[in-house]
């Protein structure tokens, strides 16, 4: 019998990532997909609801591509990376970078969609952009990243994009609905924002680097977004409050340092809207997003999407403003 993590659908890639990620996933068997639920089989227990049953064993070529390297390689290299577009994106470890070309290699062969390997050096600066080395492949950061049907044209070396964020655009455009308006405050290349546009939402992107005007632009063109359905800034967000009307939903996609901007953005909010609050937080920190938010707002959801770091992790705040408290203020 082995155990696994029962998780509903719409949790199902987040859960993978997860579990690859803790090195929890067993990869000698396959996943088992049952009526509203995935269940993941694992090789130690993790927090959630667990199952034993019989495992089914996997009977395929493993997509590992360490089982290509020398053992001594295999258990330095990365087990996962990011993917944008046909870019690998790899973290090394110091012992692991002597063999940057080996671990490169490797990993073209093993996935056919791969054209590219860069190494990366670190999210960096105001512009939260990848400091990234191409280890295989023409110096040239530009690629398409497809994602919930829609497709992402930008240079990662410029502008900001996380491909792990995949579900959780799908989770906020599930929640949306037609005709709402949506403020997305740090836009990056708009992923969000063409997102939601796409759905009938009438959209304003903010961001100050000049490079996500550029790609955000592309973007809209490139998903089919009419220019009349969306607005973008180019500029700090505090610098344009005063010109921002009313909004139903506010993305805050600036997750090392959100708290800041939530007073004044929780001002742009028309009651029952929402914000998405996105913050890096540390595992071992009670961090409690109450703390920050006054009696006309109520966190209704919080969860982590993905972990950041051994010790940190990705979190979402879902806020709403509250009809009945806005009416008591009001009176
Ligand atoms: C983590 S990225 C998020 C990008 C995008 N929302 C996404 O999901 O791909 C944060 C973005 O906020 C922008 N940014 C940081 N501070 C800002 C500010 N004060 N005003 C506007 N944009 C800002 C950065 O340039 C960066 O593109």
């Amino acid at each position: 019998m082995i155990k696994h993590l029962k998780v509903p659908d719409n949790r199902a890639q987040e859960a993978k990532l997860f579990l690859e990620e803790s090195k929890a996933l067993h990869d000698s068997f396959l996943p088992i997909k049952k009526k509203g639920y995935i269940l993941w089989p694992l090789k130690f227990v993790v927090d959630g609801e667990i199952v034993e049953c019989e495992g089914i064993k996997s009977t395929r070529i493993s997509r590992d591509y360490r089982l290509r390297l020398s053992e001594e390689i295999r258990n330095i290299a990365p087990r996962a990376f990011d993917i944008f577009g046909d870019i690998a994106i790899l973290k090394l470890s110091e012992e692991a970078l002597q063999y940057s070309k080996n671990i490169s290699e490797a990993l073209l062969e093993s996935h056919t969609n791969i054209k590219k390997i860069a190494l990366d050096l670190g999210v960096k600066g105001d512009f939260r952009v990848r400091d990234l080395e191409m280890i295989i492949g023409d110096d040239n950061f530009v690629s398409t990243h497809k994602e919930n049907g829609f497709e992402f044209n930008l240079d990662i070396s410029k502008v900001y994009f996380s491909p792990r964020l995949a579900m959780e655009r799908k989770r906020v455009y599930d929640d949306a609905k037609s005709g709402e308006y949506v403020l997305d405050a740090f836009a990056g290349a708009s992923p969000f924002a063409v997102t939601l546009a796409s759905k009938g939402c009438k959209v304003t992107a903010v961001d100050w680097n000049p490079e996500s005007e550029r790609w955000s632009h592309k973007n809209f063109k490139l998903n089919n977004i009419s220019e009349s359905d969306y607005d973008f800034f180019c500029s700090k967000i505090e610098d344009i409050l005063t010109e921002l009307s009313l909004y139903d939903r506010i993305i805050m996609n600036n997750p090392t340092n959100p708290l800041p901007y939530l007073k004044d953005l929780s001002t742009k909010l028309k009651p029952e809207g929402v914000i998405h609050l996105y913050k890096i937080v540390d595992n071992d920190e009670n961090f409690q997003i109450s703390d920050y938010l006054d009696l006309s707002y109520k966190c209704i959801l919080e969860r982590v999407v993905h972990p950041y770091s051994p010790m940190s992790s990705l979190m979402v705040f879902d806020i709403i403003k509250s009809v009945s408290n806005v009416q008591t203020t009001n009176q």
